[in-house]
């Protein structure tokens, strides 16, 4: 049973948790990445008693516990809140699922928390083999987070065998983990880099101010070519499906460019930087760097939430998480052919009573109720909205009530990266009768009361 429908007008909800998303990664990637370089510079410091590069490093553990700390929990807290009130039920199930993953997940952090504060606030007061190893407690600590977090992150794409077991690790270490672990642990040295750069810039001129800058390049450039190998990896252990959306979907296609555009542009800064040229790292050019990056993060999280449609959870949820086919692990009916056959109104409980049965006066909020239920997780209702019904409706041609019940009828064999329509007859006739209403300057005639309710 599904709960009531979350519905952002012109924008819709995916959207809205694909930008708390991509705010996000920076921080957070940051964090996980950010104290592996800084134990490598601080021992270099150490070493070469640089005091200038001691102070550096301090102003970026300070970076990463306010930036990160700051942003990266409040859109971290964002993204349950969207998901939760935009997809509840996906997120009730990833917890039914990885509740331990969570907790454990949480342990891990507790421990980021106390030790990045013991790091910063014993900087220069504590021996610095002591030191270090506070700050490699941390990067091991953030990096273990990613380890678990990508497990669940991976089983939303790919849960593999789970699938047929239910088991936790089946659905953990699934056919995409290990690409996207080792994709991910490049990308955070890579935005780490970054940062280095962004924040050498506020050093003054020098030797130590050279060395961070080509250490910066250094770092960014390596693992920003290995990161490329993995996501090449990670590419061929998506399922066939993936492939035919990034080469079906154009907006899939644009996102795919622009990440792997963004992706070669920061190479080149960062290959750039191993010049340790200074001007490089001038606060404005290494911020528009920055904001680059973002929109490239942007792209990459796109695809892969395209790489996943129709589902939320492949295999087993849809996107507007009706549950698409058995899952018998799990005891777990499909929703899809139930609501084909009783309807789906009935067996919902949200849908106001007077709406239930479908007559000639309610037919067209019914239509309203079954066609956003259906579709506004993955378009807008409104004319010149995200991935706007009407104007994809218009663009295809068929506009008429009739035209679009049998276009609903087909969805989810024609279209790959569509769900089935969940609904029995009357109910898809209402749905069509709705979407034939909302397209702009419809020149079909509306379909009739009768033919909605008894189909002639
Ligand atoms: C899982 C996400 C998803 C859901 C749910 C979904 N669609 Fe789509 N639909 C897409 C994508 C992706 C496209 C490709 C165009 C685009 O990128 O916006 C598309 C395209 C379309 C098109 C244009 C088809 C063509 O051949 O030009 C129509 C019409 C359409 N959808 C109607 C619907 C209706 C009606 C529903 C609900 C019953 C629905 N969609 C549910 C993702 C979805």
């Amino acid at each position: 049973m599904l709960y009531p429908i979350f519905e952002f007008p012109g924008v819709g909800g995916g959207m809205i948790i694909a930008a708390i998303a991509t705010f996000h990664i920076l921080p957070c990637h940051l964090a996980t990445g950010g104290f592996w370089m800084a134990w490598y510079l601080e021992r270099r410091g150490h070493a070469t008693h640089d005091q200038e590069l001691l102070d550096y490093i301090k102003r970026f553990a300070l970076l990463i516990l306010i930036f990160c700390f700051v942003t990266g929990s409040i859109t971290g807290a964002g993204i349950w809140f969207a998901s939760t009130i935009i997809s509840p039920r996906a997120i009730s199930g990833l917890i039914h699922n990885y509740v331990w993953g969570w907790a454990t997940e949480w342990v891990f952090f507790l421990i980021e928390v106390v030790t990045i504060y013991t790091y910063y606030y014993t900087f220069g007061k504590v021996k610095p083999k002591t030191h270090m190893r506070i700050g490699l407690i941390y990067a091991w600590s953030a990096w273990i987070s990613m380890v678990i977090i990508t497990g669940i992150l991976a089983f939303m794409m790919t849960p593999g065998k789970w699938l047929e077991t239910g088991g936790f690790f089946d659905g953990f270490f699934n056919p995409t983990y290990w690409p996207q672990l080792f994709y991910r642990t490049m990308m955070m040295l890579a935005i780490s880099g970054m940062f280095a750069a962004l924040l050498a810039g506020f050093m003054k001129s020098g030797p130590t101010k050279t060395y961070v800058i080509k250490t910066a390049g250094r770092w960014g450039l390596i693992s920003l070519s290995l990161g490329a190998l993995f996501a090449v990896w990670y590419y061929f252990k998506l399922p066939a499906n993936a492939h035919e959306t990034l080469s079906g979907v154009p907006y899939d296609q644009i996102m795919f460019k622009i990440s792997l555009g963004i992706g070669a542009v920061m190479a080149l800064y960062f290959a750039l930087l191993l010049t340790g040229r200074e001007i490089l790292v001038k606060p404005v050019l290494a911020l528009l760097m920055i904001v680059v990056m973002f929109v490239g993060i942007g792209g990459g999280e796109s695809v892969r939430e395209y790489s996943r449609r129709p589902y939320l959870i492949p295999g087993v949820m849809y996107s507007n998480q009706i549950v698409a086919h058995d899952l018998e692990a799990k005891g777990i009916k499909s929703e899809v052919t139930r609501y084909q056959e009783e309807g789906f109104l009935q067996n919902n409980y949200f849908v106001p009573p007077e709406w239930r049965r479908i007559d000639e006066k309610n037919y067209m909020q019914a239509g309203m109720l079954l066609t956003k239920a259906n579709c506004v997780i993955c378009h807008t209702m409104e004319v010149n909205g995200r991935s706007s019904l009407p104007g994809l409706v218009t663009e295809m041609g068929s506009t008429s009530a009739s035209e679009l019940n049998d276009f609903l009828e087909t969805m989810g064999e024609d279209y790959n990266f569509m769900p089935a329509f969940s609904g029995n007859p009357q109910e898809r006739r209402a749905a069509a009768a709705f979407i034939a209403s909302i397209v702009p300057d419809n020149e079909n005639e509306p379909p009739t009361a009768e033919w909605v309710v008894n189909g002639e």
